[in-house]
This record gives C-alpha cells, sequence and structure tokens, in this order.
C-alpha cells in the first residue's frame, strides 16, 4: 500500500470543502444532480447521449409502464437524481414472467411496479425528495471492452476541476454489480494513464487486483479509445454546466462512439485508490 498523506490523497471532508463547496454554486447544481437537465445540456453543445425513450412522472403514469416500453426489447431505467447507481435497472430482455436484469435475474411485473413506484417517492434518489424516471437506451458497448466487462456497461469516470481533467479511471461492471459500473455496487475500477489513456492498477472493493474477478483477463495495459476526444467532452460538460469541479462519466457505445452518461457534482474520491495517486498531487 503507499502512503495516504505523502500521496496527497482527498478525504472526505477536505473534498467537501476544498473542492466541492469552493468551486461548485447551488444554482448550478440542478445541472449536474438531474439526468434530464445534464442530458440537455450535452445536447446543446453537440455532444452524443443515450436516446432519452421516455420520462414517468406520476404515479398512476406506472400502471402503463409495459405499453411505455412496448418498443424496446432492452432499455435502462433510471431515478432521475439518482446517484451511486442506486435504484437503476439495466433490462437486458422482456420475457414471459418479467424483465431480465443484466445479472440475469427476472424481475416480475409487480416487483418491477413496485420499484418503479419507489423510485417515484425518492427512495433511491438525492435527499430523498420526489423524483422522476428516466427511462433511455441501453448502450452496446464498444467489444474493445469485451474481455474485461461483465453483464453490463463500463463507463470512464473523469474529475475535471476549472477547465483541466486532474484523473480518469474506467470502471467495470463484476457479478456482484448486476450492470451497473459503480464501485460500490461491486463494480471494478481501473486507473488511467492521463497522458496515454492506458489503464493502470485495478480495485475492486478498495482491494488491488490484476485480472477481472469473472472474465480472468488483465485489466492493466489497455488502450481507452477516443481517449483525447473523451477529454475534451468532459471539459466540455464542465464549462457548460457552471460548476467548477465535477466527476464526468462518459459509456463508449459501438456505433455511436463515447456519449455523456451523466455528470456529477459530488464525485467520490475512490478514484484516487484506483490510481495510487491523491487528487492534490493534479491540482
Ligand atoms: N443507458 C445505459 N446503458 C447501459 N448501462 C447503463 C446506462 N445507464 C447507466 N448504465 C449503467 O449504470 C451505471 C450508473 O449509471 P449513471 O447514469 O451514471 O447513474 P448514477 O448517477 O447512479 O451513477 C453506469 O455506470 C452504467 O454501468
Ligand atoms: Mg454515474
Amino acid at each position: 500500500m503507499f502512503g495516504f498523506k505523502e500521496a496527497g490523497i482527498v478525504g472526505i471532508n477536505k473534498r467537501n470543502l476544498d473542492f466541492v463547496l469552493a468551486h461548485n454554486r447551488r444554482k448550478f447544481y440542478p445541472n449536474a444532480d438531474s439526468k434530464l437537465k445534464t442530458k440537455e445540456i450535452a445536447l446543446s453543445l453537440g455532444l452524443n447521449v443515450p436516446d432519452l425513450f421516455a420520462n414517468i412522472r406520476y404515479q398512476y403514469e406506472v400502471k402503463q409502464f409495459e405499453d411505455i416500453v412496448q418498443p424496446y426489447d432492452k432499455f435502462v431505467v433510471k431515478p432521475d437524481r439518482g446517484s451511486g447507481g442506486d435504484g437503476i435497472l439495466v433490462i437486458i430482455e422482456k420475457v414471459m414472467a418479467g424483465y431480465k436484469k443484466a445479472s440475469g435475474n427476472i424481475m416480475s411485473r409487480q416487483e418491477t411496479r413496485y420499484h418503479l413506484q419507489n423510485m417515484l417517492s425518492g427512495m433511491y434518489s438525492l435527499g430523498g425528495h420526489d423524483d422522476t424516471i428516466v427511462i433511455e437506451r441501453m448502450v452496446e458497448f464498444d467489444p474493445i471492452f469485451d474481455e474485461i466487462a461483465y453483464q453490463g456497461v463500463p463507463d470512464i469516470r473523469l474529475i475535471v476541476l476549472e477547465g483541466k481533467v486532474l484523473m480518469g479511471m474506467l470502471r467495470l461492471p463484476s457479478k456482484a454489480s448486476d450492470g451497473k459500473a459503480n464501485l460500490h455496487t461491486g463494480g471494478v475500477g481501473v486507473g488511467i494513464d492521463m497522458d496515454t489513456g492506458i489503464t493502470t492498477t485495478a480495485i475492486q472493493r478498495n482491494r488491488y487486483i490484476d485480472v477481472h474477478p469473472e472474465t480472468n483477463k488483465p485489466l492493466t495495459g489497455r488502450q481507452i479509445p477516443y481517449w483525447k476526444d473523451m477529454l475534451d467532452m468532459a471539459t466540455k460538460m464542465q464549462k457548460a454546466s457552471g460548476l467548477g469541479y465535477i466527476g464526468v462519466d462518459i459509456v463508449l457505445d459501438k456505433n455511436k462512439g463515447p456519449m455523456i452518461l451523466e455528470i456529477n457534482a459530488r464525485p467520490g474520491i475512490s478514484i484516487q485508490i484506483a490510481n495510487q495517486c491523491g487528487l492534490l498531487s493534479r491540482v
């Protein structure tokens, strides 16, 4: 293990005070906290995003869910103001018994409706207030990640401070994470060399690993395609959001290339562990 202090690691209190509070003005929070708002911003910049299929806003609309998703075989359902992957359903197939998730587990129609009702009442959302439900196209990820992605779509997390991308991490779904790449769901985080876009060291649940826990393929030494474009997209999003310090999540679609998935006004700090490097040393 490397020493935390020496490496300039930013802890949660310092992140809140010196990064989030110091650089992010309240009035711009909605640009990051609402995924719909973030989509609008990205589109206004000419950046790609996963297509929006529907937005469910009221409890009575939950009854219509089957009709709403009728045209789509695969889709993702998420709370507009969610975070950390909480409440997200990655649906890969409709089956007789209901909806099949990325993990292969099936949710019955009844369970799904209950989940949607909870989502609307804010169970998975920032502050626990009422929320709306975003239904969007499931990203078909680039085969470049086939060897190291398991049942879900990887994303690339970039930390941007006032026009500069400080750090990056490739996040990979695992068996535990049910189609999501977020670290606290059990996803794998892989550090990225900023100059080259090549992956370095990896963690799962804060432990260092060399190979993907399910596929057993090496995590290190992989080139992230479109790396320079991604850096550019992330800084554009940071400027347009009005927020000085954000985490940008980018997914790589096999047909459409890099897409903005969402941005975060309070990005997590484990990215430093994955990179074996503190954020302070990059400021
Ligand atoms: N449209 C999508 N297609 C495929 N996977 C998705 C999609 N949206 C989200 N995911 C998966 O869920 C994870 C979390 O999604 P995200 O939109 O970043 O929400 P959160 O704010 O909860 O992190 C992503 O990292 C990805 O693995
Ligand atoms: Mg995210």
